[in-house]
């Protein structure tokens, strides 16, 4: 059954699954893109509940890790904006830039500052040193660099290289609420570091064919570290840069909710311009246009990841 949403008007299938024949003609149904609330008269049909629950929230504390191999998929602008959307609910929030790209940091005015190449390959800093306070409120970054590079040279073939980063995290793990980890695109040295240190994985998808092959990737190589570390990694699909008037936007998002049903976030991330021109400021978009579209669309889901909508 298709609903348009009365807000956006935008478009939704509804599983048949969910819908129900025999009960009332009139249901409450809610926009997974913009949240709004509305009545919608179902005929011959009816719905007896709502696009699937949210799934429970993250608990006080966790480790995310933000990946897919596709490039430009926006994982470090969700990294960067789900972090900051974390720190301004109350939340102490660390991101971390395990990216030789670097451009978590970047986005923040940081170059080549001391990265976990120092800390862990010529042992110059320590962990706590190379963190730094930024100047958002409950914000810290530990920052990357060009020279983490080497880190796969070095480590890249030693027995539990994949547990580099869980090990050194072990120190500051408990001084944050929330970690976020940025990755590179690609599955293998970081990404996988960052896979074994985390309790959730958060896997970006633009709208588009190749980043939804990129997440099932993903996806596989978190079942197998489940399977053979006897561990529980849980992950999470993020559709992103959605562009409604796209019909391929608009297929894909109904081939990933019917994929991975709950997995897939309610809240979905649109293309928004606001985005490009907040990374050329080097601020986060929320404070540099708190209307934004997509700095609300994260804030949404902040909450949704908290459990508190
Ligand atoms: N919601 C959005 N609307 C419009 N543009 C966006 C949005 N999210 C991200 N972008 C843009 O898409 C580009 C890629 O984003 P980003 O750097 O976050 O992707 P990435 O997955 O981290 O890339 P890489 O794989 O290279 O690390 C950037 O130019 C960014 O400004
Ligand atoms: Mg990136």
């Amino acid at each position: 059954m298709i609903v348009t949403c009365e807000n956006c008007r935008t478009r939704f299938h509804l599983d048949d699954r969910i819908v129900d024949e025999q009960t009332k003609p009139v249901v409450r149904v809610r926009c997974s893109l913009c949240r709004h609330e509305f009545s919608q008269q179902v005929v011959g049909a009816t719905l007896d509940q709502n696009i699937p629950d949210a799934m429970p929230g993250i608990g006080r504390r966790a480790v995310i890790a933000v990946c897919n191999q596709k490039g430009g998929v926006a994982k470090t602008s969700t990294c960067l904006n789900l972090g900051v959307s974390f720190a301004l609910m109350g939340k102490k929030t660390l991101l971390i830039d395990f990216d030789v790209q670097s451009n978590l940091s970047a986005s923040l005015g940081l170059h080549e500052q001391p990265s976990l190449y120092e800390v862990i390959y010529d042992r110059t800093h320590s962990i706590e040193t190379v963190m730094q306070k930024t100047r958002f409120d409950n914000l810290w970054i530990l920052p990357g660099n060009s020279r983490m590079a080497l880190l796969t040279q070095r480590h890249g073939n030693t027995e539990r290289y994949q547990h580099l980063l869980a090990d050194r995290l072990g120190s500051i793990r408990d001084s944050f609420e929330i970690l976020l980890i940025d990755t590179p695109p690609s599955v293998e040295f970081f990404t996988l570091n960052a896979l074994v240190a985390c309790d959730l994985a958060v896997i970006p998808t633009q709208c588009e064919y190749f980043s939804y092959q990129g997440a099932e990737k993903i996806r596989r190589i978190i079942e197998a570290i489940n399977r053979n570390g006897n561990r529980n990694i849980d992950y999470r699909i993020l559709m992103t840069m959605y562009d409604s008037s796209r019909l391929t936007s608009r297929v894909l998002v109904s081939k990933i909710r019917g994929r991975y049903g709950r997995r897939a976030f309610q809240t979905v991330i649109e293309m928004d311009e606001k985005m490009t021109e907040s990374q050329v400021v080097r601020t986060p978009l929320i404070y540099h246009d708190k209307n934004a579209r997509a700095a609300k669309q994260y804030v949404t889901l902040a909450k949704e990841l908290l459990g508190a909508e």
